[in-house]
């Protein structure tokens, strides 16, 4: 029989990655990445995977991809993923990020009758600084940066044209996502990809390496390992009920940063060496999220934050 075929944008970086090796079980995959993040080493070699090279801020890619294929299901995960890039990069960041879910969109709507969901990959980003906690879907939306802007706006297109066009969708919030391929490279990387870099460099005698912490290391995150993050996402595609609904991605762990650093150093017996400097731009002091709603639909937090760095690491 043949397998039905699910579009995964950015389907090349860090969460896509795993995204698609999951849905190998199940569905051909068609990735669309312009590879400005993401690398081919994170998608596995399989007759049932086509790697389409495009941009979805250009509208001619997206249409071409849909010309090509019919999606059963879409995840839509390329963006400019990195919230200091987008304070440097307003414009360039508002195409790829505002634009490219409307090209997406509308392209989708022409397949509406096919596509059984449109999910998006939001972020904690749009509830912004305000200081009420644990965020739930319903908490005050407040972005302080353009990436958590259009994250915002994109959402909110994402689920209005379900109600106008039908086309079945979904946004998911995620909190902090970590995991196995994460990229430390940029400063802007996700904060566990530079200390389990680090760690690493410690481990293996590197003297220079050195952790930066911005702020005083009293931040609180919410950090939710990339294998819950996939399960989370094919869950808001395959369930009816999430149509046309908002869902934080989480663990429901509260951390603050120097707690994780102490639970590392326990797990790799080492010592990592810290500079501190002051707190970035746009960074959020505390951050985590009620994930009652999506635990409704069935979902179940199988990492913890211990159990997921060992794994990492
Ligand atoms: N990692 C996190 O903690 C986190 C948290 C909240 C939201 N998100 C969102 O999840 C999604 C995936 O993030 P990630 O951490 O895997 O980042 P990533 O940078 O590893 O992945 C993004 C992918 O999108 C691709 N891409 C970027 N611009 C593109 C464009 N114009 N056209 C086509 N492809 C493009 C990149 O090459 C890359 O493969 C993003 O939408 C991000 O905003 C991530």
């Amino acid at each position: 029989m043949k397998k039905e075929t699910v579009l995964v944008t950015g389907g090349a970086g860090f969460i896509g990655g795993h995204l698609v090796e999951k849905l190998l079980q199940k569905y051909h995959v068609v990735v669309l990445d312009n590879l400005s993040t993401g690398t081919m080493m994170n998608l596995p070699e399989s007759p049932h995977l086509d790697f389409v090279f495009g941009d979805v801020s250009q509208e001619e890619d997206v249409a071409q991809v849909f010309a090509t294929y019919t999606f059963t299901y879409i995840f839509h995960l390329a963006a400019v993923a990195s919230v200091a890039a987008s304070i440097e990069n307003p414009v360039e960041t508002h195409h790829i990020n505002m634009n490219g879910t409307i090209y997406l969109l509308h392209a989708a709507q022409q397949q509406a009758g096919n596509i059984q969901k449109f999910v998006f990959a939001s972020s904690a980003a749009v509830y912004g600084s305000e200081p009420t906690l644990p965020k739930k879907e319903s908490s005050i939306i407040a972005p302080i940066t353009p990436y958590g802007i259009d994250k915002w706006a994109s959402e909110s297109y994402v689920i209005t044209y379900s109600q106008l066009f039908g086309l079945k969708s979904s946004a998911a919030r995620f909190f902090n996502v970590y995991g196995p391929r994460q990229n430390p490279t940029s400063p802007y990387s996700g904060v566990l990809s530079i200390l389990t870099d680090c760690f690493q460099r410690v481990k293996a005698g590197d003297e220079t390496a050195n952790f930066t912490l911005y702020g005083d290391g009293s931040q609180v995150r919410d950090f939710v390992y990339v294998g819950d993050v996939v399960n989370a996402l094919i869950l808001l595609a395959e369930s009816e009920e999430s149509t046309s609904e908002v869902y934080n991605i989480a663990s429901n762990q509260r951390h603050t940063l120097l707690e994780v650093i102490g639970m590392y150093e326990t797990i790799t017996g080492e010592k990592l060496p810290l500079t501190y400097q002051t707190a970035r731009a746009g960074d959020i002091q505390k951050s985590y999220a009620d994930i009652e709603k999506i635990k409704e639909l069935g979902f179940v937090v199988e990492d913890s934050l211990e159990t997921g760095l060992r794994k990492y690491y």
